[in-house]
């Protein structure tokens, strides 16, 4: 019998980096494998189907491989949340904090109009600092948030509960 491999089962974890005490979640080794990474992309989209979503928006950087791939499916714009002075235009910015330091995120100040439906999309839910940068800077815009996906929660570090908090539909394919 074949053995049927769930996507948790292509993620590695490497050991101290980027600092010592961080077991870091890799992500590569899923989108490297074709099974994995088509059933990682149909398994965010599983409990949008039927929703109206208007943009889908990614989470520098991994989120920029999700967000993409899952855009062209639903053939839909993408559009990139980045670190600080990565965009060429006009920005806004907001301050997070994430499990090891500090950061800023940014958005071209004309990527979302008032009231489009927007799926935010990021491989990782640590603390959820960089989501709720995120879901903060698209509400700034007028954009509404139909749902934030993930492929991996980590339930410790208390994101879930974070963004939920904050009146989001919070989806992470495993823990
Ligand atoms: C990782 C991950 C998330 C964020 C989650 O990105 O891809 O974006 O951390 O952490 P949080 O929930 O505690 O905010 P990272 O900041 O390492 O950036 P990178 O993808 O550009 O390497
Ligand atoms: N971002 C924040 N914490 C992380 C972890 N443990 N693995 C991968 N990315 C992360």
């Amino acid at each position: 019998m074949p053995v049927i491999r769930t996507v948790k089962d292509y993620i590695r974890t490497i050991v101290d980096f980027p600092h010592e005490g961080i077991m870091f979640r890799d992500v590569t080794t899923l989108f490297a494998d074709p099974r994995g990474f088509r059933m990682a992309i149909d398994q965010m989209l599983h409990p949008y189907a039927g929703e109206q979503i208007d943009k889908v928006v990614g989470l520098e950087a991994r989120g920029f491989i999700l967000g993409g791939a899952i855009a062209h499916q639903l053939s839909l714009g993408f559009v990139p949340i980045r670190k600080k002075g990565k965009l060429p235009g006009a920005v806004i910015s907001e301050d997070y904090q994430l499990e090891y330091g500090e950061a800023v995120v940014e958005i071209h100040d004309d990527a979302i109009q008032p009231g489009e439906k927007v799926l935010m999309v990021d491989d990782l839910r640590a603390t959820g600092g960089t989501a709720e940068a995120g879901i903060r800077l698209i509400e700034r815009l007028g954009g509404e948030i139909v749902g934030c996906a993930f492929v991996i929660d980590l339930p410790e570090l208390g994101g879930r509960k974070r963004l939920e908090a904050m009146g989001m539909d919070v989806h992470a394919l495993c823990d």
